[in-house]
Protein backbone atom coordinates (compact mmCIF):
# COMPACT_ATOMS: atom_id res chain seq x y z
CA UNK A 1 0.00 0.00 0.00
CA UNK A 2 1.21 3.46 -0.86
CA UNK A 3 -0.26 6.58 0.75
CA UNK A 4 0.09 10.04 -0.81
CA UNK A 5 -1.44 13.46 -0.20
CA UNK A 6 -2.36 16.17 -2.72
CA UNK A 7 -1.38 13.87 -5.54
CA UNK A 8 -1.86 15.04 -9.14
CA UNK A 9 -4.23 12.72 -11.01
CA UNK A 10 -2.83 13.72 -14.40
CA UNK A 11 -1.04 10.40 -15.01
CA UNK A 12 -4.11 8.47 -13.87
CA UNK A 13 -6.80 9.72 -16.28
CA UNK A 14 -6.71 9.36 -20.05
CA UNK A 15 -8.05 12.90 -20.58
CA UNK A 16 -4.76 13.98 -18.93
CA UNK A 17 -6.59 16.43 -16.65
CA UNK A 18 -4.43 17.94 -13.97
CA UNK A 19 -6.55 17.86 -10.82
CA UNK A 20 -5.43 16.75 -7.37
CA UNK A 21 -6.63 14.10 -4.96
CA UNK A 22 -6.54 15.14 -1.29
CA UNK A 23 -5.67 11.55 -0.36
CA UNK A 24 -4.40 8.83 -2.66
CA UNK A 25 -3.84 5.20 -1.80
CA UNK A 26 -2.49 2.53 -4.10
CA UNK A 27 -3.77 -0.98 -3.41
CA UNK A 28 -2.12 -4.16 -4.64
CA UNK A 29 -4.31 -6.99 -3.38
CA UNK A 30 -7.85 -7.77 -2.31
CA UNK A 31 -6.59 -8.36 1.21
CA UNK A 32 -5.01 -4.91 1.31
CA UNK A 33 -8.23 -3.40 0.02
CA UNK A 34 -10.36 -5.02 2.71
CA UNK A 35 -7.85 -4.02 5.38
CA UNK A 36 -7.81 -0.43 4.14
CA UNK A 37 -11.59 -0.14 3.95
CA UNK A 38 -12.14 -1.52 7.45
CA UNK A 39 -9.29 0.15 9.27
CA UNK A 40 -7.99 3.31 7.71
CA UNK A 41 -9.29 6.79 8.52
CA UNK A 42 -8.96 7.79 4.85
CA UNK A 43 -11.58 5.15 4.02
CA UNK A 44 -14.16 7.30 5.81
CA UNK A 45 -13.79 10.15 3.27
CA UNK A 46 -15.62 10.17 -0.09
CA UNK A 47 -13.95 7.45 -2.16
CA UNK A 48 -13.04 7.33 -5.82
CA UNK A 49 -11.86 3.89 -6.98
CA UNK A 50 -9.73 4.28 -10.08
CA UNK A 51 -8.74 1.67 -12.63
CA UNK A 52 -7.20 2.84 -15.88
CA UNK A 53 -8.94 6.25 -15.62
CA UNK A 54 -10.25 5.85 -19.16
CA UNK A 55 -13.90 6.61 -18.53
CA UNK A 56 -13.82 9.59 -16.25
CA UNK A 57 -13.98 13.37 -16.64
CA UNK A 58 -12.47 15.11 -13.61
CA UNK A 59 -13.82 18.65 -13.38
CA UNK A 60 -12.29 19.60 -10.02
CA UNK A 61 -9.91 18.51 -7.27
CA UNK A 62 -11.14 15.42 -5.42
CA UNK A 63 -11.43 16.18 -1.73
CA UNK A 64 -11.69 12.56 -0.61
CA UNK A 65 -9.54 9.48 -1.21
CA UNK A 66 -8.64 8.08 -4.61
CA UNK A 67 -8.08 4.32 -4.46
CA UNK A 68 -5.77 3.37 -7.28
CA UNK A 69 -6.37 -0.30 -8.00
CA UNK A 70 -3.10 -1.97 -8.91
CA UNK A 71 -4.03 -5.62 -8.29
CA UNK A 72 -2.15 -7.73 -10.80
CA UNK A 73 -2.04 -11.31 -12.02
CA UNK A 74 -4.10 -13.85 -13.90
CA UNK A 75 -4.66 -17.57 -13.55
CA UNK A 76 -6.34 -20.29 -15.52
CA UNK A 77 -8.95 -21.78 -13.26
CA UNK A 78 -10.44 -24.41 -15.58
CA UNK A 79 -9.86 -25.74 -19.06
CA UNK A 80 -10.78 -28.55 -21.42
CA UNK A 81 -10.18 -29.06 -25.13
CA UNK A 82 -12.64 -26.35 -26.14
CA UNK A 83 -12.74 -23.68 -23.46
CA UNK A 84 -10.60 -21.97 -20.86
CA UNK A 85 -11.67 -19.93 -17.87
CA UNK A 86 -9.25 -17.22 -16.81
CA UNK A 87 -9.50 -15.17 -13.62
CA UNK A 88 -7.83 -11.80 -14.03
CA UNK A 89 -7.03 -9.24 -11.34
CA UNK A 90 -8.70 -5.85 -11.61
CA UNK A 91 -5.53 -3.82 -12.18
CA UNK A 92 -4.41 -5.70 -15.29
CA UNK A 93 -4.49 -3.57 -18.44
CA UNK A 94 -7.32 -4.65 -20.74
CA UNK A 95 -5.42 -4.51 -24.02
CA UNK A 96 -2.36 -6.29 -22.58
CA UNK A 97 -4.73 -9.06 -21.53
CA UNK A 98 -6.23 -9.24 -25.05
CA UNK A 99 -2.75 -9.53 -26.56
CA UNK A 100 -1.86 -12.27 -24.06
CA UNK A 101 -5.07 -14.17 -24.91
CA UNK A 102 -4.29 -14.01 -28.64
CA UNK A 103 -0.74 -15.28 -28.04
CA UNK A 104 -2.23 -18.30 -26.26
CA UNK A 105 -4.71 -18.71 -29.17
CA UNK A 106 -7.62 -18.03 -26.77
CA UNK A 107 -10.53 -16.52 -28.72
CA UNK A 108 -13.39 -14.20 -27.81
CA UNK A 109 -11.81 -10.85 -26.99
CA UNK A 110 -10.03 -10.08 -30.28
CA UNK A 111 -12.72 -7.57 -31.36
CA UNK A 112 -12.11 -5.72 -28.10
CA UNK A 113 -8.45 -5.00 -28.93
CA UNK A 114 -6.99 -1.63 -28.01
CA UNK A 115 -9.80 -0.54 -25.70
CA UNK A 116 -8.18 1.62 -23.01
CA UNK A 117 -8.70 0.84 -19.33
CA UNK A 118 -8.27 -2.04 -16.94
CA UNK A 119 -9.93 -5.41 -16.37
CA UNK A 120 -11.73 -4.30 -13.20
CA UNK A 121 -13.67 -1.49 -14.81
CA UNK A 122 -14.54 -3.36 -18.01
CA UNK A 123 -17.70 -4.95 -16.53
CA UNK A 124 -19.02 -1.69 -15.07
CA UNK A 125 -19.80 -0.29 -18.48
CA UNK A 126 -19.81 -3.63 -20.31
CA UNK A 127 -17.15 -2.47 -22.77
CA UNK A 128 -17.90 -3.23 -26.38
CA UNK A 129 -16.71 -2.76 -29.94
CA UNK A 130 -17.22 -4.23 -33.41
CA UNK A 131 -20.10 -6.53 -32.50
CA UNK A 132 -18.70 -7.94 -29.25
CA UNK A 133 -19.35 -6.91 -25.66
CA UNK A 134 -17.62 -8.01 -22.48
CA UNK A 135 -20.81 -9.83 -21.45
CA UNK A 136 -20.25 -12.31 -24.35
CA UNK A 137 -17.19 -13.79 -22.61
CA UNK A 138 -18.00 -12.90 -19.00
CA UNK A 139 -18.47 -15.62 -16.36
CA UNK A 140 -18.36 -13.93 -12.93
CA UNK A 141 -16.55 -11.38 -10.80
CA UNK A 142 -15.48 -10.78 -7.22
CA UNK A 143 -16.01 -7.41 -5.62
CA UNK A 144 -15.50 -5.95 -2.17
CA UNK A 145 -18.46 -4.18 -0.60
CA UNK A 146 -17.15 -0.78 0.49
CA UNK A 147 -19.42 -0.47 3.52
CA UNK A 148 -18.75 -3.89 5.07
CA UNK A 149 -15.42 -4.97 3.55
CA UNK A 150 -17.09 -8.25 2.57
CA UNK A 151 -16.14 -10.03 -0.63
CA UNK A 152 -19.14 -10.73 -2.89
CA UNK A 153 -19.37 -12.96 -5.93
CA UNK A 154 -21.46 -11.80 -8.92
CA UNK A 155 -22.70 -14.17 -11.61
CA UNK A 156 -23.37 -13.03 -15.17
CA UNK A 157 -27.05 -12.64 -14.34
CA UNK A 158 -26.37 -10.62 -11.19
CA UNK A 159 -24.39 -8.07 -13.22
CA UNK A 160 -27.51 -7.16 -15.27
CA UNK A 161 -25.48 -6.21 -18.34
CA UNK A 162 -26.92 -3.87 -20.96
CA UNK A 163 -25.51 -1.60 -23.65
CA UNK A 164 -22.61 0.18 -21.87
CA UNK A 165 -24.45 -0.63 -18.67
CA UNK A 166 -24.52 -2.94 -15.64
CA UNK A 167 -25.84 -3.10 -12.10
CA UNK A 168 -22.64 -1.27 -11.05
CA UNK A 169 -23.91 1.84 -12.83
CA UNK A 170 -27.36 1.55 -11.27
CA UNK A 171 -28.46 -0.15 -8.01
CA UNK A 172 -24.88 -0.97 -6.93
CA UNK A 173 -23.31 2.29 -8.06
CA UNK A 174 -20.51 3.33 -5.71
CA UNK A 175 -21.09 0.34 -3.43
CA UNK A 176 -18.51 -2.19 -4.64
CA UNK A 177 -14.91 -2.33 -5.82
CA UNK A 178 -14.31 -5.08 -8.37
CA UNK A 179 -11.16 -7.06 -7.62
CA UNK A 180 -11.18 -9.98 -10.06
CA UNK A 181 -13.04 -10.88 -13.27
CA UNK A 182 -13.41 -14.38 -14.73
CA UNK A 183 -13.83 -14.75 -18.49
CA UNK A 184 -14.41 -17.82 -20.65
CA UNK A 185 -12.51 -17.97 -23.92
CA UNK A 186 -12.42 -20.53 -26.73
CA UNK A 187 -9.38 -22.75 -27.39
CA UNK A 188 -10.59 -23.97 -30.78
CA UNK A 189 -13.52 -23.40 -33.16
CA UNK A 190 -13.26 -19.68 -32.46
CA UNK A 191 -16.50 -17.84 -33.19
CA UNK A 192 -15.16 -15.00 -35.31
CA UNK A 193 -17.34 -11.87 -35.39
CA UNK A 194 -16.82 -10.11 -38.69
CA UNK A 195 -20.21 -8.62 -39.46
CA UNK A 196 -18.96 -5.04 -39.19
CA UNK A 197 -18.23 -3.63 -42.62
CA UNK A 198 -15.15 -1.88 -41.29
CA UNK A 199 -13.61 -5.24 -40.27
CA UNK A 200 -14.36 -6.81 -43.66
CA UNK A 201 -12.89 -3.81 -45.47
CA UNK A 202 -9.73 -3.92 -43.35
CA UNK A 203 -9.28 -7.70 -43.89
CA UNK A 204 -9.45 -7.04 -47.65
CA UNK A 205 -6.81 -4.32 -47.32
CA UNK A 206 -4.67 -6.81 -45.37
CA UNK A 207 -5.34 -9.50 -48.05
CA UNK A 208 -6.65 -11.94 -45.45
CA UNK A 209 -9.16 -14.48 -46.78
CA UNK A 210 -9.26 -16.97 -43.87
CA UNK A 211 -8.88 -14.81 -40.79
CA UNK A 212 -7.49 -15.97 -37.46
CA UNK A 213 -8.16 -14.22 -34.14
CA UNK A 214 -4.81 -12.51 -34.63
CA UNK A 215 -5.96 -11.14 -38.02
CA UNK A 216 -9.19 -9.81 -36.49
CA UNK A 217 -7.25 -8.17 -33.68
CA UNK A 218 -4.86 -6.58 -36.19
CA UNK A 219 -7.82 -5.30 -38.23
CA UNK A 220 -9.55 -3.82 -35.17
CA UNK A 221 -6.30 -2.17 -34.08
CA UNK A 222 -5.84 -0.64 -37.55
CA UNK A 223 -9.44 0.65 -37.62
CA UNK A 224 -9.24 2.12 -34.13
CA UNK A 225 -5.88 3.76 -34.83
CA UNK A 226 -7.27 5.33 -38.01
CA UNK A 227 -10.07 7.19 -36.24
CA UNK A 228 -9.59 7.20 -32.50
CA UNK A 229 -6.90 9.37 -30.94
CA UNK A 230 -4.25 7.61 -28.83
CA UNK A 231 -4.70 8.88 -25.23
CA UNK A 232 -0.91 8.93 -24.86
CA UNK A 233 -0.80 11.61 -27.55
CA UNK A 234 -4.16 13.41 -27.27
CA UNK A 235 -6.17 13.25 -24.04
CA UNK A 236 -9.54 11.56 -24.55
CA UNK A 237 -11.91 9.04 -23.12
CA UNK A 238 -13.16 7.20 -26.21
CA UNK A 239 -16.83 7.73 -26.97
CA UNK A 240 -18.02 10.51 -24.70
CA UNK A 241 -21.73 9.75 -25.18
CA UNK A 242 -23.71 6.55 -25.65
CA UNK A 243 -25.40 5.97 -28.97
CA UNK A 244 -29.04 6.90 -28.21
CA UNK A 245 -31.68 4.19 -28.56
CA UNK A 246 -35.02 5.47 -29.86
CA UNK A 247 -38.32 3.85 -30.86
CA UNK A 248 -38.75 2.76 -34.48
CA UNK A 249 -41.55 5.34 -34.76
CA UNK A 250 -39.29 8.19 -33.68
CA UNK A 251 -36.59 6.87 -35.97
CA UNK A 252 -38.93 6.82 -38.99
CA UNK A 253 -39.68 10.48 -38.34
CA UNK A 254 -35.96 11.30 -37.99
CA UNK A 255 -35.12 9.42 -41.19
CA UNK A 256 -37.80 11.27 -43.15
CA UNK A 257 -36.09 14.56 -42.25
CA UNK A 258 -32.50 13.27 -42.40
CA UNK A 259 -32.38 10.36 -44.88
CA UNK A 260 -28.63 9.75 -44.45
CA UNK A 261 -28.77 9.29 -40.64
CA UNK A 262 -26.39 6.49 -39.51
CA UNK A 263 -28.10 3.84 -37.39
CA UNK A 264 -28.13 0.23 -36.27
CA UNK A 265 -31.21 -1.94 -35.53
CA UNK A 266 -31.64 -2.54 -31.80
CA UNK A 267 -34.05 -5.36 -31.06
CA UNK A 268 -37.46 -5.40 -32.76
CA UNK A 269 -38.89 -2.08 -31.64
CA UNK A 270 -35.89 0.22 -31.32
CA UNK A 271 -33.10 1.74 -33.36
CA UNK A 272 -29.69 2.86 -32.16
CA UNK A 273 -28.64 6.12 -33.75
CA UNK A 274 -24.93 6.93 -34.28
CA UNK A 275 -24.27 9.79 -31.87
CA UNK A 276 -21.12 10.63 -33.86
CA UNK A 277 -23.32 11.32 -36.89
CA UNK A 278 -25.69 13.55 -34.88
CA UNK A 279 -22.79 15.53 -33.41
CA UNK A 280 -21.12 15.91 -36.79
CA UNK A 281 -24.37 17.13 -38.38
CA UNK A 282 -24.78 19.57 -35.49
CA UNK A 283 -21.50 21.12 -36.63
CA UNK A 284 -19.11 20.14 -33.84
CA UNK A 285 -16.75 17.72 -35.60
CA UNK A 286 -13.17 18.97 -35.53
CA UNK A 287 -14.07 21.94 -33.32
CA UNK A 288 -11.11 23.42 -31.44
CA UNK A 289 -11.78 25.68 -28.49
CA UNK A 290 -8.60 26.62 -26.70
CA UNK A 291 -6.97 23.42 -25.53
CA UNK A 292 -10.07 21.23 -25.93
CA UNK A 293 -12.29 20.14 -28.77
CA UNK A 294 -14.07 17.45 -30.73
CA UNK A 295 -11.93 14.91 -32.58
CA UNK A 296 -11.62 15.61 -36.28
CA UNK A 297 -12.09 11.97 -37.33
CA UNK A 298 -14.78 10.86 -34.82
CA UNK A 299 -17.24 13.42 -33.48
CA UNK A 300 -18.20 11.17 -30.55
CA UNK A 301 -14.77 11.71 -29.00
CA UNK A 302 -14.04 14.88 -27.01
CA UNK A 303 -10.36 15.72 -26.70
CA UNK A 304 -7.91 17.58 -24.51
CA UNK A 305 -5.01 18.72 -26.68
CA UNK A 306 -3.01 19.50 -23.51
CA UNK A 307 -3.63 21.92 -20.69
CA UNK A 308 -7.42 21.86 -21.06
CA UNK A 309 -9.73 21.72 -18.06
CA UNK A 310 -12.44 19.27 -17.13
CA UNK A 311 -14.98 21.99 -16.61
CA UNK A 312 -14.40 23.27 -20.16
CA UNK A 313 -15.00 19.76 -21.49
CA UNK A 314 -18.12 19.47 -19.36
CA UNK A 315 -19.43 22.79 -20.70
CA UNK A 316 -18.74 21.67 -24.28
CA UNK A 317 -20.50 18.36 -23.67
CA UNK A 318 -23.59 20.22 -22.35
CA UNK A 319 -23.54 22.50 -25.37
CA UNK A 320 -23.43 19.46 -27.68
CA UNK A 321 -26.33 17.85 -25.79
CA UNK A 322 -28.44 21.01 -26.11
CA UNK A 323 -27.74 21.49 -29.80
CA UNK A 324 -28.44 17.83 -30.66
CA UNK A 325 -31.70 18.03 -28.69
CA UNK A 326 -32.67 21.23 -30.48
CA UNK A 327 -31.98 19.91 -33.99
CA UNK A 328 -33.00 16.25 -33.70
CA UNK A 329 -35.13 16.09 -30.54
CA UNK A 330 -32.78 13.41 -29.16
CA UNK A 331 -31.17 13.42 -25.70
CA UNK A 332 -27.55 12.27 -25.56
CA UNK A 333 -26.45 10.53 -22.39
CA UNK A 334 -22.80 10.72 -21.34
CA UNK A 335 -20.99 7.38 -21.33
CA UNK A 336 -18.15 8.94 -19.35
CA UNK A 337 -18.50 9.51 -15.59
CA UNK A 338 -18.39 13.22 -14.86
CA UNK A 339 -17.04 14.09 -11.43
N1 LIG B 1 -20.30 8.80 -37.83
C1 LIG B 1 -20.36 10.03 -38.43
N2 LIG B 1 -19.53 11.01 -37.99
C2 LIG B 1 -18.63 10.82 -37.00
C3 LIG B 1 -18.57 9.55 -36.38
C4 LIG B 1 -19.42 8.56 -36.80
O1 LIG B 1 -21.15 10.25 -39.33
O2 LIG B 1 -17.92 11.76 -36.67
C5 LIG B 1 -21.20 7.73 -38.30
C6 LIG B 1 -20.61 6.94 -39.44
O3 LIG B 1 -21.62 6.74 -40.40
C7 LIG B 1 -20.27 5.61 -38.88
C8 LIG B 1 -21.25 5.49 -37.71
O4 LIG B 1 -21.47 6.83 -37.27
O5 LIG B 1 -20.44 4.59 -39.78
C9 LIG B 1 -20.70 4.67 -36.57
O6 LIG B 1 -19.40 5.14 -36.22
P1 LIG B 1 -18.29 4.14 -35.61
O7 LIG B 1 -18.21 2.91 -36.43
O8 LIG B 1 -17.06 4.94 -35.39
O9 LIG B 1 -18.92 3.67 -34.26
P2 LIG B 1 -19.70 4.47 -33.10
O10 LIG B 1 -21.11 4.00 -33.11
O11 LIG B 1 -19.45 5.92 -33.20
C10 LIG B 1 -19.37 2.62 -31.28
C11 LIG B 1 -18.82 2.55 -29.88
C12 LIG B 1 -17.30 2.54 -29.90
C13 LIG B 1 -16.85 1.33 -30.70
C14 LIG B 1 -17.45 1.41 -32.11
C15 LIG B 1 -17.17 0.18 -32.95
C16 LIG B 1 -20.47 3.61 -28.45
C17 LIG B 1 -20.84 4.80 -27.64
N3 LIG B 1 -19.31 3.67 -29.10
O12 LIG B 1 -18.97 3.88 -31.81
O13 LIG B 1 -16.86 2.38 -28.55
O14 LIG B 1 -15.45 1.26 -30.77
O15 LIG B 1 -18.89 1.54 -32.04
O16 LIG B 1 -17.95 -0.88 -32.48
O17 LIG B 1 -21.23 2.64 -28.48
C18 LIG B 1 -16.23 3.61 -26.60
O18 LIG B 1 -17.24 3.15 -26.06
O19 LIG B 1 -15.45 4.38 -26.00
C19 LIG B 1 -15.98 3.28 -28.00
C20 LIG B 1 -14.95 3.81 -28.69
Amino acid sequence: MRFLENESLKPYNTFGLDVKARHFVEIESEKELVHFLLNHEWAKKPLLPLGGGSNILLTKDFEGTVIKLSLNGKRIIKEDNDFVKVAISAGENWHEFVLWAIRQNFGGVENLSLIPGNIGTAPIQNIGAYGVELKDVFVSLSAVEIESGQVHYFTHEACEFGYRDSVFKRANKGKFIITEVTLQLTKQNHQLKMSYGAIQDQLKVDSVSEPTIQDISNAVIAIRQSKLPDPKEIGNSGSFFKNPVISNGQFAELKSKFPDVASYPNGQDHTKVAAGWLIEKAGFKGLKRGAIGVHEKQALVLVNYGGGEGKELKALSSEIQEKVKEIFGISLEAEVNIL
